[in-house]
């Protein structure tokens, strides 16, 4: 056992100059990694590394658009021309528009499937030229209960992505395997973080609290132990599979369920 240490390698995060990405960026570099932190949104993007080579930790910014496989391809060429090795994607950008089917337009259906789906795709394909060579890497997608397991009206096209996501990510892990590359993704829950206080009245999300069973919402902490334990050494012979971090969300058969002795 090693604690989970990713100590010399090298990771990528999509999306993360805040929220849960950001998290992963911070949960990773803390384990050792040196993390390249890449986003659409620079300055919120420089400053959030700012902050965290602040605290002694090895990452920096990149503006990247995860739809964008040039910008993808070069980015990768030019880790490894740095740091010689790229080992870890974490596909973590999404965006995630709450619209009712009737009201879904042709192109916010493809706006969604192009950043949720191909930028996810963009990513792992451009990271495979990479570990292919090396003959190591590892993938995690950023899926979501949401799709997979249950759904919330307005939300049509972002299940779409989220459990289409995990289609790929099988076929992968299958077609990658025989290189050691290795492919999961992990299920949030309910994770409190900017982007869901900007679309949802604090009303929405004391709902949201108020049916985990665990008793709060998640934290980007919560998903980035479970992403740096998949990037993990220990987590090698784990491949195609999912972990859901929901404290508890979807497991109750009855929205009333009364416990014994409640
Ligand atoms: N917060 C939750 O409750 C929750 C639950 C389940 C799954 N997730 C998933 O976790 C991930 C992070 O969610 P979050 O809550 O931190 O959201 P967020 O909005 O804070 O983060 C998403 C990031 O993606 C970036 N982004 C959008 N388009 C991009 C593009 N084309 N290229 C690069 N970056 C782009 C945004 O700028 C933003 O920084 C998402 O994949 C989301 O679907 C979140």
């Amino acid at each position: 056992m090693s604690d989970f240490r990713l100590t010399g390698k090298v990771a990528l995060v999509t999306g993360s100059q805040r929220g849960i990405g950001l998290g992963i960026v911070k949960e990773l570099a803390s384990a050792g990694a040196q993390v390249l932190l890449t986003g659409i949104v620079t300055d919120e993007g420089e400053k959030a590394a700012k902050t965290l080579q602040g605290q002694g930790l090895n990452v920096r910014f990149r503006h990247m658009d995860t739809t964008d496989e040039g910008q993808v391809s070069a980015t990768m060429q030019d880790l490894v021309s740095e740091f010689g090795s790229f080992d870890i994607a974490v596909a973590n950008a999404a965006i995630y528009p709450n619209t009712s089917i009737a009201e879904i337009s042709a192109q916010e259906w493809d706006d969604v499937m192009r950043v949720n789906l191909r930028g996810a795709f963009t990513l792992a394909k451009c990271a495979f030229t990479h570990f292919k060579r090396q003959q190591s890497g590892r993938v995690i997608f950023l899926s979501s209960i949401t799709g997979p397991r249950v759904s919330s009206p307005g939300y049509a096209h972002y299940a779409t992505t989220k459990a289409g996501v995990l289609g790929f990510m099988r076929t992968a892990a299958l077609e990658w395997a025989p290189w050691n590359i290795t492919l999961n993704a992990v299920e949030p829950g309910n994770i409190l973080t900017e982007g869901v206080l900007e679309h949802q009245p604090q009303s929405f999300v004391e709902a949201q609290r108020a049916a985990v069973p665990l008793r709060r919402l998640g934290t980007p902490q919560d998903i980035a132990n479970a992403v740096r334990f998949l990037a993990s050494d220990e987590a090698g012979y784990i491949t195609g599979q999912t972990l859901v971090i929901d404290g508890g969300q979807t497991l109750p058969e009855m929205s009333t369920a009364i416990l014994p002795g409640a």
